[in-house]
């Protein structure tokens, strides 16, 4: 399956579904790299891995649609079949996530639908919650909404901080990540009455992560 990879900084993400389609037997191929930003640090992943990289500054469009439009115009004339947003920082809008529909994952990190939105560690701290995580899901228009493929939990620590828990989450999201990614780039992921089926059965996956003690 063409999978575009849409990113707007680091690009650890984009790192770890790069290596992972580079196994034999990967049955999705990161074929594009789109940011919005043309210094996006992760886009050198792109270029070491000699992946095609477009641009799309989204500053050049007036408006949430007119910019999708031009995303998704990129996307068709690339062939792209699925799209993952890893660190895009950019609200799609509601034209692009039903044209889109089922063929965008997006990776949030917390457990979904905990803590959507930005600043998710320290908000997940100052709950006093005991397991954190990471969501992959299908977009939909509501922001960090939408059928969940994956699910990564690890453990808060006492004491904690928001970087500690960051990295300890971001560990689950490099593995999560390119398991949903598999799942769906080979058929085994339907969504039913807005539920996510693999392989027919009604759970999601789940991946308990116990870290390395820090
Ligand atoms: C990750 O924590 C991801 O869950 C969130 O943005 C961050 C992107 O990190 N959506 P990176 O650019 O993939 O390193």
């Amino acid at each position: 399956m063409r999978t575009a990879v849409l990113i707007s900084g680091r690009g650890s993400n984009l790192a770890a579904l790069i290596a992972a389609c580079a196994r034999p037997g990967a049955r999705a191929e990161i074929a594009l790299v789109i940011s919005n930003r043309s210094d996006a640090a992760g886009l050198r992943h792109a270029r070491a891995a000699g992946i095609s990289i477009a641009t799309v500054d989204h500053r050049r469009f007036e408006g949430r649609e007119a910019f999708d439009r031009a995303l998704s115009e990129e996307l068709d004339e690339r062939q792209i079949q699925l799209v993952c947003l890893a660190g895009f920082m950019r609200v799609l809008s509601g034209w692009f996530a039903e044209r889109w529909r089922d063929r965008v994952l997006n990776i949030h990190p917390s457990l979904l639908p905990a803590f959507p939105g930005l600043d998710t560690h320290r908000r997940a701290l100052a709950a006093g919650v005991r397991f954190s995580g990471c969501t992959v899901h299908f977009v939909r228009a509501e922001v960090d909404a939408g059928p969940i493929i994956v699910q990564g939990v690890v453990p808060v620590r006492q004491p904690d901080t928001p970087e500690r828990l960051a990295a300890r989450v971001l560990q689950a999201e490099h593995l999560c990540y390119p398991l949903a990614l598999d799942l769906v780039a080979s058929g085994r992921v339907r969504v039913v009455d807005e539920q996510v089926l693999i392989d027919g059965a009604a759970a999601p996956a789940t991946i308990l992560i116990n870290p390395e003690p820090e």
